[in-house]
């Protein structure tokens, strides 16, 4: 891989940046200093510094956020603020993007990455990953509801897979798991059985739960345990 284009990749610098850096002598590839960086490396046994610190390359980057109400799940819009603002400029620049949607209003858990194979394994009905959503409903849900809830609902036509759903003592609030992503799905479950979602965030997603440290729009990378779990969808 040539050099300008890792250290972009990584976040570190533009090409330009890099060309001028390389210039003033401020990137070195195996101990030795280089002058340009239209040169080729290798990210995985290169030990390649820029302005001194070592710079870590990662084929894909995974990232938690806690995502805030109002933002929509996009890498740019003209109208709505996205998802990847909330990132920082550097992290910005790796090309990541929402595995799957969360709406405008809904809170928690979104995996951001640039593994684009991952991700569409991940949110492929094929593979049934599961969703926690926590909601409140606006009125209690009946054995019978849930009983619907869980073994399917009609939405325009089709019916959804099961689902698990625990209620909190309330009745009025509770876990759905589901395994599917339709659009709206939790709400419009909801509605199907006349009820209708409050408040509505999603606390796990493929088996990671979101982090509760994190405050609202706070987001960071996944742990090597966490990257390793959701890699293994692939195998
Ligand atoms: N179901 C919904 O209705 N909305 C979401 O954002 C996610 C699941």
């Amino acid at each position: 891989m040539r050099l300008d284009k890792l250290l972009s990749e990584v976040g570190l610098c533009s090409r330009t940046e890099s060309k001028k850096a390389a210039r003033a002598g401020k990137i070195t590839v195996d101990g030795i200093t280089v002058k340009t960086t239209d040169i080729h490396v290798d990210p995985e046994k290169s030990i390649i510094t820029y302005m001194g610190i070592p710079v870590e390359y990662k084929k894909f980057t995974y990232i938690m956020l806690n995502k805030p109400d109002g933002y929509i799940s996009a890498t740019d819009d003209k109208k709505e603020h996205t998802v990847l603002e909330l990132l920082d400029e550097r992290t910005q620049k790796l090309g990541l993007f929402p595995c799957g949607r969360l709406d405008k209003n809904t809170l928690g858990l979104l995996i951001l990455t640039n593994n684009g194979e991952l991700c569409h394994r991940l949110l492929s009905p094929k593979h049934h990953v599961e969703k926690v959503y926590f909601f409140r409903a606006e009125r209690c849900i009946t054995d019978e509801d849930q009983r619907r809830l869980e073994s399917g609902v009609n939405l325009d036509g089709v019916v959804t897979k099961p689902a698990k759903l625990e209620l909190c003592d309330d009745r009025m609030s509770g876990y759905l798991t589901i395994t599917e992503g339709k659009f709206h799905q939790v709400k419009r479950m909801l509605e199907a059985v006349c009820n209708k979602v409050t408040y509505l965030e999603r606390v796990k997603f493929a088996g990671i739960p979101l982090d509760t440290s994190l405050s609202r729009g706070e987001w960071r990378r996944l742990t090597v345990d966490e990257e390793a779990h959701l890699e293994s969808f692939l195998k």
